[in-house]
């Protein structure tokens, strides 16, 4: 790597303009390059589920890895490396440097709308899980950006809200795992967030010189998240040193007026100085700084959209589609499910015995919403596009089941996405749509054929140069009718769209959104326009849809649509009734259940912890016609559960990746455990939750220490399923702890070490997450009743008895006093057990 000093000496080199340029992105994802130092563009992308690239695009497909909950539930950390490791190869067979990943907030209240993009309500889980995830894309030379620092646990108001927290709280709980993945993983770049904390705009923040840079010493650059730098000089001294996106002449208040206050005086260049040694920092780490400044750098990323379909000299990085991606997103789907109830039913059998003394296939009712498009991944800005989903029933079959399939209800309370069968392309090459460009004056600039029916463009349209701007654009699409009914087709999107079916107007219509509406829920729940189309079996029309992309409200970031279209369907009394005889006909009821991207996504909060529509009500009607019910649940946050005493098994499968389907496949048969145990407490109910509702633009984080588990203890109550619960196919006894142990690895002054010895009682191999919490007896400081203090996974044979060594950081006996760290002298005990409700063995141990 390049030496300090040598950078040092080439950001000498160079003049102001030359260096103030630097601090502002070129484009929406690429950084400027500069050849007089030897530097090439960097790229940045979205994360975390996945690597996107440059491009909003099904084209340019990407492996969709689990959501961040799916993996705190695996708190595996040599999975979640392995994890990092994939999606550094994703990373650069796209051309990128920085991967815009993890997401470090906490689960302070489940009604925070990206509680799915975050890996727990706990700092030390949510710390090891992220530095994992780090620890993995950084030994591979793809930066993380670990975000968003901090304070942003929530959406409403994200972009103004100041958010209040105690130096306390602030440091005990949502500076932890920033602290931690900096200091121990050594992150290469920090996202500052769109809020406030304690008034200051994260940008401008105290918290980014004083705790990142002094107190912690990091080393890396701090990035603006999109659009968040508001200032020019007081940006400029909080120690922001990349303001995204760019170029600084359309956003962001750098540019020249920081050449300008740095010319006038008002801004030291030794600020400026210290930002670009940061970026050339970066840029030496991720490889995109030659060694020379005239020679070669490498890698070199591929730009302009869509990127090439396959991996091209990039030995080692395997395609999104390859065998050895899928086997990996598959396992790692399954080492997150939750088993949170289980009466016995799973794993299933694969035949039910007959009266006549044989056997045959068990007949499974797989019914629900998300049974034939299973949701793989939450909304917003961690959207990417899998080469393919397994869905649920698509597993099922494929693994050789007996299935019947009733869907039940409609999940969505808007109209989705078109597809196929009933969305074609124009010559029917495919499901999807052509999409056509013209110019100012009317002329056709260029097309392209899609595969899909949502469409994004931020940095320009596909075929468009400066010279002739994109003016107006054209979806033209068949609709093909697979069952006689009506229809209904239209569109989401902001600004002027007239739809046409076979040369009829449908509709011609303006949609807008009040200004100030959040830019990510802007683009993702704009409002939609629709118009019935009656139609018989096996008809096809031909639809074309018009918009003009200068009438968009959000025209100065790109254009955003989607064509929509519903299938006739029936009623949700009807479809119950289907779904419940059907239940009532086979052996096994399998439903899987879920939220929408109206519920989990980004730049809103929930509104709601239920189901969306009607699918509780579904779900008690299957149970009630057969008690041989599993209900899969495919959310990224906890959602109510009124049926839950009703059924004979609970699996969480949060948004699980691309391998949906084959992972649930895997699990429900029994060829691989559900390995997942829960990252946060999962409700009873709405009532004692932390609101993530601000009043008068102030969130006051007034739980202090006490949000998830720490809130419950607290308080006394009593959630549906306790944080670290979930059950594998054996059974586990808890056999001895002991303190002052062996345990090999590296241990930091004041670590203790404890040694907990569990054994399988069960009649098969399994894998037990074993969780050790600390409390401190009679304490004269406030302090939670438990908390974690750390974990590890232990696999045995069914007999056999594991004794497992867990090192505990000093500063799991610290809390933050009169703005320093301190240890209250005396007892403390250390418990261990299966969750945070369940610790049968306790060891007491003096700190001085
Ligand atoms: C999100 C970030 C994201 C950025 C770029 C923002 O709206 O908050 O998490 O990385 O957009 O897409």
């Amino acid at each position: 790597m390049i030496g300090e000093e040598e950078l040092r000496r080439r950001v000498g080199c160079l003049s102001l303009d030359q260096k103030v340029r630097l601090l502002t992105g070129a484009g929406f994802w690429a950084l400027y390059d500069e050849p007089d130092v030897g530097l090439r563009a960097m790229v940045v992308s979205d994360g975390p589920a996945g690597v996107r690239g440059q491009t909003w695009d099904e084209r340019d497909s990407s492996a969709n890895v689990p959501s961040a909950t799916a993996l705190a539930a695996t708190w595996d950390i040599g999975r979640i490396e392995a994890i990092g490791a994939l999606l550094a190869g994703e990373a650069r067979r796209k051309g990128v440097d920085v991967l815009l990943a993890p997401t470090v907030n906490l689960h302070r209240t489940p009604y925070g709308g990206r509680g799915f993009e975050c890996f727990s309500e706990d700092p030390l889980l949510t710390a090891r899980i992220g530095a994992a995830y780090v620890r993995g894309l950084q030994r591979r030379g793809v930066g993380a950006c670990v975000k968003h620092f901090v304070g942003n646990d929530s959406e409403t108001q994200r972009l103004t809200v100041d958010v209040r927290i105690d130096e306390r709280t602030l440091r005990e709980l949502y500076l932890a795992p920033f602290e931690a993945i900096c200091r121990e993983a050594g992150a290469w770049s920090v996202m500052a967030a769109y809020n406030g904390v304690n008034g200051s705009t994260m940008t401008e923040s105290p918290l980014l010189r004083d705790v990142l840079h002094r107190e912690w010493g990091y080393d890396g650059v701090v990035v603006s998240d999109w659009t968040a730098a508001r200032s020019t000089e007081a940006a400029a001294e909080a120690a922001l040193d990349l303001a995204m996106p760019g170029p600084a002449t359309r956003f962001g208040p750098w540019g020249d007026a920081l050449a300008e206050a740095v010319r006038n005086g008002k801004v030291d260049e030794a600020l400026i100085d210290d930002k670009v040694l940061r970026i050339l920092r970066l840029a030496a780490r991720v490889g995109a700084l030659a060694d020379a400044p005239d020679a070669p750098t490498a890698p070199t990323a591929p730009t302009g959209p869509p990127a090439p379909p396959a991996p091209r000299g990039l030995a080692g990085v395997d395609a999104p589609d390859s065998l050895a991606v899928a086997q990996e997103l598959r396992a790692a789907a399954a080492a997150g499910f939750v088993l949170a109830r289980n009466d016995g039913i799973l794993p299933l059998s694969w035949s039910v015995p007959t009266l006549a003394g044989l056997s045959r296939p068990v007949r499974l009712a797989v019914i629900g919403p998300n049974a034939e498009v299973g949701r793989t991944m939450g909304g917003g800005s961690a959207t990417v596009f899998p080469p393919y989903t397994v869905a649920p029933l698509e597993g099922l079959r494929a693994a050789g089941l007996h299935v019947t399939h009733a869907a039940g209800v409609y999940g969505d309370a808007r109209v989705p996405a078109a597809r196929a069968p009933w969305l074609l392309r124009p010559d029917r090459s495919g499901g999807g749509a052509e999409v056509r460009f013209y110019g100012e004056s009317g002329e056709l600039i260029g097309s392209e054929l899609r595969d899909g029916a949502t469409f994004m463009w931020m940095s320009g349209y596909g075929p468009a140069d400066d010279a002739d701007p994109v003016a107006r654009l054209e979806i033209r699409c068949v609709v093909r009718a697979t069952v006689a009914g009506t229809y209904r087709l239209g569109v989401s999107g902001l600004g002027r769209y007239r739809l046409l079916v076979d040369g009829a107007e449908l509709f011609d219509t303006t949609l807008t959104l009040p200004e100030d509406t959040d830019i990510a829920q802007s683009l993702m729940r704009p409002p939609q326009e629709l118009a019935p189309v009656p139609l018989a079996e096996g008809q096809s029309v031909t639809a074309v849809l018009e918009h003009e992309v200068a009438s968009s409200q959000l025209r100065g970031f790109g254009t955003f649509l989607q064509v929509n279209l519903e299938p006739p369907h029936s009623t949700d009394e009807v479809g119950i009734a289907a779904a419940a005889a059907l239940a009532a006909a086979s052996d096994v009821a399998v439903v899987v259940v879920g939220t929408t991207a109206e519920v989990e996504s980004e730049g809103f909060d929930r509104a709601s912890l239920s189901l969306p529509g009607q699918q509780d009500q579904l779900v008690h009607r299957v149970a009630a016609a057969n008690p041989r019910t599993v209900v899969v649940v495919n959310s990224g946050a906890p959602v109510l559960m009124p049926w839950v005493g009703d059924v004979a098994a609970v699996l969480l499968a949060w948004f699980p990746g691309q391998e949906f389907g084959d992972a649930l496949a895997d699990v429900l048969m029994g060829e691989t455990e559900p390995g997942g145990r829960l990252p946060m407490t999962w409700p009873a109910a709405e009532e004692g939750l932390p609101s993530p509702s601000p009043a008068d633009g102030v969130l006051t984080y007034a739980e202090g220490l006490f949000i998830g588990y720490r809130g419950y203890d607290r308080d006394g109550r009593v959630p549906l399923f306790p944080f670290g619960h979930g059950t594998g196919y054996t059974t586990w006894a808890y056999e001895s702890i002991t303190v002052d142990c062996d345990v090999p690895g590296p241990r930091g002054p004041g670590a203790v070490s404890v040694c907990v010895g569990v054994r399988n009682t069960g009649s098969r191999r399994g894998r037990e997450v074993v969780q050790v919490y600390a409390a401190r007896p009679g304490s004269a400081v406030e302090r939670p009743a438990k908390w974690l203090a750390g974990f590890a996974a232990v696999d045995a044979d069914p007999g056999e008895t594991v004794t497992v060594g867990i090192l505990i950081p000093e500063r799991v006996f610290q809390h933050w006093t009169g703005g320093a760290w301190d240890t209250e002298p005396g007892p403390f005990t250390l418990s261990a057990g299966p969750s945070s409700a369940s610790l049968p063995l306790t060891a007491s141990l003096e700190r001085p």
